[in-house]
């Protein structure tokens, strides 16, 4: 029997996930139809969009990282704290651009809050918490900075690009790389039915390895160049044994057309990309202006739509309803290989820097939410009879 903030959670993560999904195809059209900054739709995604799901993401997993009950219903605050900033910054970035300052306020109370609440849980734990807990507190950490860096910009203007360069390295792969390579790792098991041995000891070894990869890369890309090159060979190593002991060798349980498997062994190939075409744009080899859409087209459109595929089942249909779950969860992940390599092709015909590049990506993008909608719709009215 799930609690009363358990079931108030899995309530509120259908419309976050909507949320983040309706973000992305916002902010693929709005700058095709007005004339925005490219920072205004981009955060469109990546904050008001993504910023709160991964904060409702991990106030999730920690419990279950924790081995502790249900979190408390102050906790769940922290998502409408996440989901304040995003407006204040997308109303900002649009038209008043200095609200980033309130943005970035209400976004760091709610990582301290959050943190704060982690550590908690981490020593209410029977035993020691799960290391993925660890990979969490370092993402907020790394947000933090990042934000942190955004106000610094306020206040030494002379400094400026150079600090939007390490927030929005520190936010990409700091923020957002730590929190869903973690989570990866543990949910691609479970999502592809196969046991992995060596995800406890990666988990376990590797974030040192990013953590520091993501700062040499991000001060590197601010002052330094050539030090960012240090910092991705750092990142090289623990994804080349992410790709060897999941993408290789569960290949015949992941590589399939249907399922969340095939999205998200499609976005670790998209991450691989992004990451080799930053450098070549950072090292100046190669220019394009659209490095951060590459990104969410690459890695977190398959990523959000694979790991949606096999959680939102879980959110719609709490507790014991496995063959509910089952059916749901096999409408979701219908082609879902077709679906994700379309969100590939966007980002391919992006860096040939086609004007039509996003069209694919967002007709996939809208077959799924429109399945997202339909299976909120039917699980909620098939309840309440
Ligand atoms: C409330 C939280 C945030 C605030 C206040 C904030 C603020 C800002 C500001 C003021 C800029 C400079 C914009 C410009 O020069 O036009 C910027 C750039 C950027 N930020 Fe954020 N940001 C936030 C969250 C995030 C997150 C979560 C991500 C990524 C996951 C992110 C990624 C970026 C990127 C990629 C850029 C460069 C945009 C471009 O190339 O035009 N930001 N941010
Ligand atoms: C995959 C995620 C990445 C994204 C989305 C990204 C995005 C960006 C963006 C938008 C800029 C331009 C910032 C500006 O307007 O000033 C930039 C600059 C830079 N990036 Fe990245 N990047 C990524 C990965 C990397 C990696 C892996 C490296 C290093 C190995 C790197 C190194 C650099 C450097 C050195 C610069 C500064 C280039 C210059 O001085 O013009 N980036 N990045």
């Amino acid at each position: 029997m799930l609690s009363d903030t358990g079931n108030r959670l899995s309530r509120l993560m259908p419309p976050v996930l909507l949320t983040t999904l309706l973000c992305f195809v916002l902010g693929v059209l709005l700058p095709r139809l007005l004339p925005v900054a490219p920072s205004a739709p981009l955060h469109l995604i990546l904050a008001l969009g993504i910023m709160p799901l991964i904060f409702a993401a991990m106030i999730y997993f920690v419990p279950v990282l924790t081995r502790s009950g249900a979190p408390e219903s102050r906790v769940l605050l922290n998502i409408f704290g996440g989901l304040l900033a995003g407006v204040i910054l997308a109303i900002g970035l649009f038209m008043i651009f200095h609200l980033y300052l309130l943005a970035a306020a209400v976004a760091l109370v709610t990582v301290i809050g959050l943190s704060h609440w982690m550590r908690q849980r981490a020593k209410q734990t029977f035993g020691s918490p799960h290391p993925g807990l660890l990979w969490y507190r370092l993402a907020l950490l790394m947000l933090g900075l990042a934000l942190a860096a955004i106000i610094l910009g306020f206040i030494w203007p002379q400094q400026w690009l150079e600090l939007r360069r390490l927030h929005l390295h520190l936010n990409i792969l700091g923020f957002v790389g730590l929190t869903t390579l973690g989570t990866l790792r543990v949910l691609l098991p479970t999502v592809g039915g196969f046991q992995d041995q060596q995800a406890g000891p990666w988990l376990m070894r590797e974030w040192r390895l990013l953590v520091a990869g993501t700062i040499l890369i991000a001060a590197g890309a601010a002052w330094l160049p050539s030090m960012s090159l240090a910092g991705l060979i750092l990142w090289l190593a623990p994804l080349t044994k992410l790709i060897h002991d999941t993408l290789w060798q569960q290949r015949n349980t992941l590589w399939l057309v249907n399922g969340a498997a095939p999205s998200l062994a499609i976005a670790i190939t998209g991450l691989i990309i992004s990451l080799l075409i930053g450098t070549a744009h950072g090292m100046g080899r190669f220019t394009t202006t659209h490095m951060s859409e590459l990104f969410i087209l690459m890695f977190l459109m398959p990523l959000v739509t694979g790991a949606a595929t096999h959680l939102l089942p879980l959110w719609l249909w709490p507790g014991a309803q496995a063959e509910q779950q089952t059916e749901c969860r096999q409408i979701l992940g219908r082609f879902a290989l077709i679906r994700s390599l379309l969100f590939l092709l966007s980002g391919v015909l992006l860096v040939l820097d086609l004007t039509w590049a996003w069209i694919p990506a967002l007709l996939a993008m809208v077959q799924f939410i429109s399945l997202v909608i339909w299976q909120t719709i039917h699980s909620r009215s098939t309840q309440s009879i």
